[in-house]
């Protein structure tokens, strides 16, 4: 048949025997079904322009996951972003990839799900010749900050009242090995 999305399946599709879920790149058809993970599983809502120009700059790191017995139906998403700071020691702006956000539906989570998502949009972001993965983290939000250590990312600072209702986050960084 033809569709985007399963072009899509075809050229990128990763299938992880014993699993019961697809990875995939994300496509405009798929962010309504992103938006509803977001919005279900996080209380930092994105207009739908902002997960739209996301998806326009950054597709080769925007992934989804998806059952396997039903391709329509996403049970998560990873997404990034490319932000130019000035590095630490001297003005020189340096690259780095920014987890927007990530979120995996409740009755999908602790299978690897988030795991694979990880690792198949971090090589992706990496080609942006980037110097350090980063991202913040409710302090609260012990599954996430979990993971993240897992992926060896370490808490660098502490943002105070970061988040709407006034909780911190830790943001954390992972060095990309030159
Ligand atoms: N308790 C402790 N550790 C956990 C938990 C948990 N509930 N869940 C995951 N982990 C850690 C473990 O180390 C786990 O490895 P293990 O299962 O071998 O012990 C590792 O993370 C990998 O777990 P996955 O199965 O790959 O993670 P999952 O698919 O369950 O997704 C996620 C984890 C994304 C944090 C999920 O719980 C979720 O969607 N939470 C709600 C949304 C959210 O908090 N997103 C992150 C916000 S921060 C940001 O977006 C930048
Ligand atoms: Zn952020």
């Amino acid at each position: 048949m033809g569709t985007d999305k399963e072009s899509n399946i075809r050229s990128f599709g990763i299938n992880f025997p014993d699993t019961n879920f697809v990875i995939r790149r994300c496509t405009a058809n798929d962010l309504d079904g992103v938006i509803e993970v977001n919005e279900r599983e996080l209380p930092e809502d994105y207009p739908y322009f902002f997960y739209k120009s996301i998806l326009d700059n950054y597709s080769d790191s925007f992934l989804i996951a998806c059952e396997k017995e039903n391709p329509n139906k996403i049970i998560g998403y990873i997404m990034w972003r490319i932000e130019r700071t000035p590095s630490v020691n001297s003005l020189e702006l340096v690259n780095k990839g920014h987890l927007v956000s990530i979120a995996i539906l409740e009755q999908y989570r602790r299978k690897g799900v988030a795991s694979a998502l990880l690792m198949n949009s971090m090589p992706a972001i990496e080609k942006h010749n980037i110097s350090e993965f980063v991202l913040e983290v409710r302090v609260s939000n012990y599954p996430a900050i979990n993971l993240y250590k897992k992926f060896r990312y370490k808490i660098n600072t502490i943002k105070k009242q970061y988040y709407r209702d006034g909780e911190n986050a830790y943001y954390m960084i992972k060095k990309v090995s030159k």
